[in-house]
């Protein structure tokens, strides 16, 4: 069945809200990425997210919420820090993690007994959470580690045929997932980093700890391996020289930061003007246009390492695993013949 696209006014938001009530599956706009929504409180309906996403049961969902009231609602505690960090940054691309109601159904958790939870600051999103008159629990609404879809078309494209309705809401302003705090130990520790900077949440929490990148794993979006192309992946890292392999340009994609470069068959552009936020909004969907155009790889530029230039480059490495990074000079460009 093929889902029902909504148009992102009252009558469509209305309609979704229905579906989500009634215990189906909507893919959502938020200010990150879009999310494949379900009524949080319904275990049954939450099943279904894990269904269609072929994501393992291992790997919890963020709800989202419409105000930190709602939030109070599935903590068990919520500390003096949680209502600073809801204050300064809800709405907003942030998410927190910290021990939960049994409201929460287990499966949202993935049997931990924590919840992570966000307040969108997207109109679409808040409107859908109030009219449906319940917590919403949503993944990205891809495959399991695929590319983050950042447009109601690459929604349809992915999960069109398994889905009940998909509301169309354009371009996803931020572009990049959610920032997940744990607050559940001291210091409180990135799970990963994402649409919030890591500078803004350092001056309330100086003593905030970034997770190990390869380490164990309390977030699965921090597998090593995730948010893949289907097109081989290589990040340019000078003094990361793999040796031995080499690609040509001309049958590879670009991604690139602020330049274009010659010989590629095809170059994508994040930011002429080198703006970091202005190439997380666009980071996905010029990675997936790369995707598309069956290439022999596509090789990626690094980014700054500072603001969302932090989860860009994570993004990266993860889209990159496997493979070792390139060195400039190892993308050739053939001789003209
Ligand atoms: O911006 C976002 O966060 C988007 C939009 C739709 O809100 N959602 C999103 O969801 O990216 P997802 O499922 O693709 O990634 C959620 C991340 C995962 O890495 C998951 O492991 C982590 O959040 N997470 C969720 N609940 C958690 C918990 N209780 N403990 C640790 N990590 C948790
Ligand atoms: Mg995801």
């Amino acid at each position: 069945m093929k889902a029902e696209l909504l148009s992102a006014d009252e009558g469509g938001i209305g309609r979704a809200a229905e579906i989500v009530r009634q215990g189906g599956l909507v893919a959502f706009p938020t200010e990150t990425v879009y999310g494949l929504g379900a009524c949080a409180l319904s275990a049954e309906a939450v099943a279904r997210v894990f269904a269609v996403k072929a994501r393992p049961t291992f790997d919890p969902i963020i709800v989202h919420v419409a105000s930190p009231q709602e939030a109070r609602r599935l903590w068990a505690r919520v500390p003096r820090q949680a209502q600073r960090l809801m204050n300064a940054f809800w709405p907003g691309p942030l998410t927190l993690v910290l021990p939960k109601k049994p409201v929460v159904p287990d499966i949202v958790t993935a049997g931990l007994p924590t919840v992570g939870v966000r307040m969108p600051s997207h109109p679409v999103a808040l409107a859908l959470i109030r009219r449906a008159g319940c917590p919403i629990a949503a993944p990205s609404a891809n495959r399991f580690g695929r590319l983050s879809p950042t447009h109601h078309e690459a929604v349809m494209e992915q999960l069109g045929e398994s889905i009940d309705a998909v509301i169309a809401g354009g371009p996803t302003p931020v572009g990049i997932e959610s920032t997940v705090v744990s607050l559940v130990e001291q210091p409180p520790v990135v799970l990963r980093p994402g649409g919030t900077p890591l500078e803004a949440l350092r001056e309330l929490m100086p003593n905030l700890r970034v997770e190990a990148r390869s380490g164990p794993s309390a977030s699965p979006g921090t597998l090593p391996r995730h948010y893949q192309p289907t097109t081989p992946l290589f990040l340019l890292e000078p003094g990361l020289l793999s040796g031995g392999q080499a690609l040509d340009r001309r049958r590879c994609g670009l991604l690139a930061f602020r330049d274009s470069w010659e010989g590629f068959a095809h170059v994508e552009v994040l930011s002429p003007t080198g703006d970091l936020i202005q190439a997380a909004a666009c980071f996905f969907s010029a990675l997936r246009a790369l995707d598309r155009m069956g290439l022999e790889a596509i090789v990626a530029e690094p980014v700054p390492e500072q603001g969302l230039g932090v989860a860009i480059m994570d993004r990266l490495r993860r889209a990159s695993s496997g493979r070792a990074s390139l060195d400039a000079g190892q993308v050739w460009i053939h001789p003209r013949a």
